[in-house]
């Protein structure tokens, strides 16, 4: 055998393994980015050499397997897939436009083409099918020809209504995707650590892998959502003349679809989402890998047809990959705040989802542990949205069999206090407190960010050359800086002291909320914060209250209880607070959030119910409260606004039987945006 002819079977080998591994088992060994590299290696030497192309090379079937144990169905209609725009600039938009433009046969000054451009989801494809509005069927996407029958686990996610709302045809099918939302599958993993449980690698997979398993039950814990983009089979329905008036359909039928899609005109139109979307990639609530462009026009779909299972009138435009194969040089430990100590992976410098990646967390011993993974291994890393990047798993490969495992320090590495770790606990944490360098840098930072005291200017750079020159040792001495001992800093100039110190002056106004998140007590993040204020109304109660009373507060449990009273407890820690209300820090104690904020919304009472499309309730409420509205539980004459999602219930007949204003999400955002009285709603 040649050598292209050996590397062509050794691809077609490994692709099969990979193919295999992924669409059967959902337990994928290496990113996608890396399987699509090899399949185009093996794409490129059969095109140059045809002879190479055998049957069962997996360049010669689209799609995946069916799973032993479900049950296969037949399509009606083949699920087809999209055409990938491999060119991730603005090029690849303009390239799918001109193709269209050409088949279509459009001479160049025939007005643009119009698009539907939506996101490419990052989930599992289903089909749901309706007949009489009931949904009687849900099936995977499997080869494109016949799929699984995923009807009970399909049934279990809340989003996907059973019944269809108003005038529903005999047969409709729903396509669309099934995903986990990002903060849904961190709290999963979150769970899991917490467990000392196995944790997942991606949103996508453990979607996939939760709806193929045999067993409902398995679905209980994994929280999924979904969004349709389009139709399969469908009797005696008129459908819309064009694909977003398709959607529009769908979501009036009640099944969720994404707010986040655009009509728009030609190369440009298709060029200025994708640049949005990528801008706003990181800020989503679910992962997408891309944007897809739609002929809008179903009579010029028909028109453009399909070559093979690809529509002419689609196509997907991509982003770069979320995960990605590196090198991992080194396990170096870092402390935190709480003096949790984090093995952090160094890796060699790698491009994953829009940044060089250089640090991953490793989260901790436990995780590290079951991952396997040593130095000089090739770890798969992740990168979505604002989570920090981590290493989510290793290539399976030989190694030296010198390289050691892994192994805490028994003394922290910053300050050499003892490393303890709690009874059954999973953590590891030095036991220095703020005696520990780590800890106090940590604790300023936390104390000077963006969502606590605010304090511009006050950055990483400054902290270590504070802590380190012993120029600041607890929280209070910020604010006794003066431009002295700032200027003597290296690389501070005079202009730049003076920026700190204004900063400082600045932060001294703030809410009882933000000083209370500031402080950087473990278990109180922002929300814990507000509840707090809003309960007590005051610091001093806050710091006088029992543990009975603290549990008395909308979602504090024994557990953040306990810390929030044992941090008061201790005598220095009372002491910091003085010093810091010596220092001038102060705020309005009847009007703890956000007092220096104007108020839109004040005096509004709004109720919230079903799930929106991709706010959470919780993101709905921080949103609706920072503008001075209200949030009420439930639905009166009072009420001003009922905002509802899909799977909305019996508080949305009470909003309609009060004839209370009922709005979307859009609609949210647009009274968020101008205030009541605008109109807006629906
Ligand atoms: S349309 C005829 N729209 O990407 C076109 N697909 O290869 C059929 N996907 O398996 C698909 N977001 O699971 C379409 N907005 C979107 C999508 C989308 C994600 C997935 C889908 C399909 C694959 C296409």
């Amino acid at each position: 055998m040649n050598a292209p002819a050996e590397r062509a079977a050794a691809l077609r080998a490994l692709l099969q393994h990979h193919a295999h591994q992924y669409y059967v088992l959902d337990a994928p060994q290496i990113p996608d980015a890396e399987y699509d590299r090899l399949f185009r290696e093996l794409q490129a030497l059969e095109e140059a050499d045809p002879t190479l192309r055998t049957p069962d090379s997996p360049t010669q079937r689209v799609g995946g397997a069916v799973l032993d144990g479900l049950q296969p169905v037949r399509h009606a209609l083949p699920m087809l897939s999209i055409r990938t725009e491999t060119d991730t600039t603005a090029e690849g938009a303009r390239a799918f436009d001109a193709r269209v433009r050409r088949e279509l046969g459009l001479a160049e000054e025939a007005p643009p083409v119009a698009y539907n451009a939506e996101l490419k989801f990052d989930g599992l494809a289903i089909n749901l099918r309706y007949e009489h509005g009931v949904l009687v069927q849900a099936t995977t996407r499997g080869d494109g020809e016949t799929g699984e029958d995923v009807t009970q686990n399909v049934r279990t996610i809340g989003q996907i209504p059973l019944r269809l709302r108003g005038e529903a045809p005999p047969l409709i099918e729903i396509r669309g995707e099934a995903y986990m939302r990002r903060d849904d599958f961190e709290r999963l993993n979150e769970r899991q650590r917490e467990k000392g449980g196995k944790t997942f690698v991606n949103p996508r997979n453990t979607a996939a892998g939760a709806i193929r398993q045999l067993d409902p039950a398995g679905m209980a814990d994994k929280k999924l959502s979904f969004f349709a983009y389009g139709l399969g089979d469908q009797r005696g329905w008129a459908q819309p003349a064009t694909h977003s008036g398709t959607l529009d359909a769908i979501a009036a039928f009640g099944v969720p679809v994404s707010s986040d899609r655009r009509v728009v005109q030609g190369a440009e139109g298709l060029v200025a989402f994708h640049q949005e979307i990528a801008a706003r990639r990181d800020a989503l609530p679910f992962d997408i890998d891309g944007v897809v462009y739609k002929v809008d026009a179903i009579a010029l779909q028909q028109q453009l047809g399909f070559v093979t299972r690809e529509p002419r009138w689609a196509v997907a435009h991509k982003y770069p990959a979320q995960e990605q194969l590196t090198r991992l040089n080194d396990i170096e430990v870092q402390v935190g705040r709480t003096g949790k100590l984090t093995p952090v992976a160094k890796l060699e410098p790698v491009f994953v989802g829009g940044t060089t990646v250089s640090n991953a967390t490793l989260h901790n011993l436990f995780e590290l542990r079951r991952k396997g993974v040593r130095v000089g291994d090739t770890v798969i890393v992740r990168r979505a949205g604002d989570v920090i990047p981590e290493v989510v798993g290793r290539i399976e490969q030989p190694r030296p069999s010198y390289v050691p495992n892994f192994r805490m320090p028994r003394a922290c590495p910053v300050c050499g206090s003892p490393v303890q770790r709690e009874k059954g606990g999973i953590d590891h944490r030095c036991s220095g407190g703020l005696f520990c360098a780590a800890q106090r840098k940590q604790a300023l930072l936390h104390f000077a960010g963006r969502r606590a005291m605010d304090i511009e200017g006050l950055g990483d750079k400054l902290v270590e050359q504070l802590v380190d020159g012993g120029i600041v040792r607890t929280l209070p001495e910020l604010y006794k800086l003066g431009v002295a001992k700032l200027s003597a800093l290296e690389r501070m100039a005079d202009k730049s002291a003076a920026n700190l110190l204004a900063a400082l002056e600045q932060s001294k106004q703030t809410t009882l909320p933000r000083f209370l998140y500031a402080l950087g007590i473990r278990h109180v993040g922002e929300a814990t914060a507000k509840d707090l204020a809003a309960h007590f109304g005051s610091l001093d109660r806050v710091m006088d209250a029992t543990e009975a009373q603290l549990l008395e507060v909308r979602d504090v449990g024994p557990v953040v209880a306990q810390s929030i009273h044992t941090f008061f407890a201790q005598p220095h820690h009372r002491e910091v607070v003085e010093q810091l209300r010596a220092a001038g820090i102060r705020w309005d104690e009847h009007d703890g959030a956000a007092a220096a904020a104007p108020k839109p919304l004040a005096g509004l009472t709004v109720v919230l119910t079903g799930t929106l499309p991709t706010l959470s309730r919780e993101a709905a409420k921080e949103l609706l409260e920072a503008a001075g509205a209200k949030v009420a539980g439930s639905v009166s004459k009072k009420t001003s606004y009922v905002v509802a999602g899909v799977e909305a219930g019996s508080k949305l007949d009470k909003a309609r039987e009060l004839g209370v204003p009922v709005l979307d999400e859009q609609g949210l955002h647009d009274l968020l945006a101008t205030g009541p009285g605008a109109g807006g709603a629906a």
